[in-house]
């Protein structure tokens, strides 16, 4: 399991309900901009309580050891119950079959990736420059990524998850890309919209080639001065594809709408609710799911199943429930590439989700947790009837000072 604190001292409220006595434990935003050095302090005076109000939170943890207790708020404890009851119903729900094995497709796949990146970065370069987006290069590119993702997601995705560093740009953008094919797939949409989806996705942050690099590559946390020039992106990411011939409205509300937030907090256009397009909607939600998932030059990669469960706490306010609970279907509770941890004390990395079976993926088990080393890889399907072994949670490589890179299906 994540080791992530469950004291039942934490507890999650609104922030109407935060005063002066309170313990802040957490200002569950990850990493917005605010004025305190850490997330964990008291509420000591009225200024203090004034400027967590002004953040702009909806909801925050408190630590009731240490400060004042509200009587009816859920627990830490409590909170992740219902996000795993909530992500168990979803299990319980058919997904769509495979048309070809891992084997057949993982050759393609790879070859596939490599291509796509290389089209998303000199893509970015061109639009430095000043020129065009070559459509003809872009059309043939997500073409090939659906048929793929159609024939077997399970080897063009995990692919999609590693990122380097100082490639997070386009590597992102190719991985959106993919994870939305599958997503519209999973929602059943047709094939014509599904190739504006991705082309949408594929050029959702082209924008951001006119951000310098200083600002989106900075290993640290952005001013608010730089936080604004980096959110100009979005109307960046319109200009450049309103002057791109052939685009269509399906691609710029992918990428037009991708920040926005269902409740109007998002941006450029605080647009809210069904006010944002179905395919904007679905940008956002996998925009946020990839960047958290990713490594970058100043944070670690969140695990899979931790970023899923994530969407669903934020669902209340910023995006469609439903749409969350469709993308997980889309990607299953264990993403493939996930790092899982068995009953029998193993550990593994999901290789091919099973069709209504979304707890019991097949994994390549490699490591022994309880003598922390490696043991010669066997594949296990956890689905088989005569399989003894289960999924008893998620894992973060880096806590166990695993190369995703060398675990991954590629
Ligand atoms: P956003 O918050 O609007 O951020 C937009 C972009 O600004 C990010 O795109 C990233 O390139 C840049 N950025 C934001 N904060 C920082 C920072 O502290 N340092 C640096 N160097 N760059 C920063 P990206 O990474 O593709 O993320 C897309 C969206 O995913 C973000 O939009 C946000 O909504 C969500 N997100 C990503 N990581 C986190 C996280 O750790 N916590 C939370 N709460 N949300 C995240
Ligand atoms: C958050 O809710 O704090 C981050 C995710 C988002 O930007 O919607
Ligand atoms: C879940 O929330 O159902 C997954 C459990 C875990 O991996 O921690
Ligand atoms: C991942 O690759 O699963 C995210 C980063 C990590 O778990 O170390
Ligand atoms: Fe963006």
């Amino acid at each position: 399991m994540s080791k992530t604190d469950t004291s039942p001292y934490i507890k999650k409220i609104p922030i109407s309900k935060l005063r002066k006595g309170m313990f802040v434990h957490d200002l569950n935003c990850g990493w917005m901009d605010h004025p305190f050095l850490t997330n964990q302090f008291p509420v000591k005076d009225d200024d203090t309580l004034k400027t967590v109000c002004g953040m702009g939170l909806r909801e925050l943890y408190i630590d009731t050891k240490k400060g004042l207790d509200v009587a009816d708020a859920l627990t830490q404890q409590e909170v992740k119950q219902e996000i795993s009851q909530a992500m168990a119903a979803i299990a319980n729900e058919p997904s769509l079959p495979m048309s070809v094995t891992l084997q057949e497709e993982i050759g393609r796949a790879r070859i596939l990736h490599k291509e796509a990146n290389q089209i998303a970065h000199d893509m970015l370069l061109d639009i430095r420059l000043g020129k065009q987006i070559e459509m003809e290069k872009v059309e043939p590119l997500v073409e090939n990524m659906i048929d793929s993702i159609f024939r077997n997601p399970d080897a063009l995705l995990p692919l999609a998850r590693l990122k380097d560093h100082d490639n997070y740009t386009f590597q992102h953008s190719v991985s959106v890309c993919a994870l939305m094919i599958s997503f519209a797939r999973g929602l059943k949409l047709d094939r014509p919209t599904i190739k504006e989806i991705a082309i949408g996705a594929l050029l959702h942050d082209v924008g951001k080639a006119k951000v310098p690099d200083s600002i989106l590559n900075k290993p640290a946390k952005l001013t608010e001065a730089e936080f604004d020039k980096m959110k100009s992106h979005v109307v960046q990411s319109i200009i450049v594809l309103q002057h791109t011939p052939g685009i269509s409205q399906i691609a710029l509300d992918v990428a037009g709408q991708h920040h926005e937030r269902f409740d109007g907090t998002g941006y450029p256009n605080k647009l809210q609710g069904d006010g944002i397009s179905l395919y904007g909607q679905m940008g956002s939600i996998v925009d946020v799911y990839d960047a958290l998932t990713s490594v970058r030059v100043y944070k670690k990669g969140m695990p899979p199943t931790e970023a899923l469960g994530k969407l669903l706490e934020w669902s209340k306010y910023h995006f469609d429930p439903e749409l969350v609970r469709q993308y997980i279907k889309s990607v299953g509770i264990y993403p493939t590439g996930s790092l899982v941890h068995l009953e029998s004390d193993r550990l593994g990395v999901v290789m091919e989700q099973n069709e209504e079976k979304m707890m019991q993926p097949i994994v390549k088990v490699f490591y022994s947790a309880k003598s922390r080393h490696y043991l010669t890889p066997e594949i296990v399907n956890l689905a088989k009837p005569s399989c003894q072994d289960r999924i008893i949670g998620h894992e973060a490589f880096d806590s166990w000072g695993i190369d995703p890179a060398k675990w991954l299906p590629q």
